[in-house]
């Protein structure tokens, strides 16, 4: 059994990722600007899954968000995604898509590299 965190787990792939972590039986800690009733209903599902809310390119939620879960491994699939949601925001995307990843990756002493 592996600790996890999962960023993005309210997405596509994350949320797909948070039900198999969870359903093998690893304790998973997702993560996410956006928490929704898919992502709530596994929690529900699952007592090994844990929902935080927070903003990836904010570097004091994801130091909160590591020091609590000391995770084994961090799963990061946060991301604006999409040409419309990117030429919308392109600062934003930005923080997101490119800061972000060196944020998550620092602490936990790996290269930035995600889905
Ligand atoms: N879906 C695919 O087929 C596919 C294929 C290859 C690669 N990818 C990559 O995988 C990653 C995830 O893709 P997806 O399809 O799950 O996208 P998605 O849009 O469904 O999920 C992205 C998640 O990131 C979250 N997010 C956005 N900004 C955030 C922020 N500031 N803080 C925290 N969370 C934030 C969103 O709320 C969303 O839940 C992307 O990098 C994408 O390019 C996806």
């Amino acid at each position: 059994m592996a600790r996890i965190v999962v960023t993005g787990a309210n997405g596509f792939i994350g949320l797909a990722l948070v039900q198999a972590l969870a359903a093998r039986g690893d304790e998973v800690v997702g993560f996410d600007i956006v928490t929704g009733p898919a992502l709530h209903a596994l929690c529900g599902r699952y007592a090994n899954v844990r929902v935080v809310p927070g903003d990836i390119s904010e570097w004091h939620h994801v130091a909160n968000l590591l020091r609590d879960a000391r995770p084994d491994a961090v799963l990061h699939c946060a991301a604006v995604v999409g040409v419309i949601a990117c030429v919308d925001a392109p600062f934003a995307t930005m923080r997101v898509n490119i800061g972000a990843r060196s944020i998550c990756s620092k602490p936990c002493g790996c290269s930035a590299s995600g889905a």
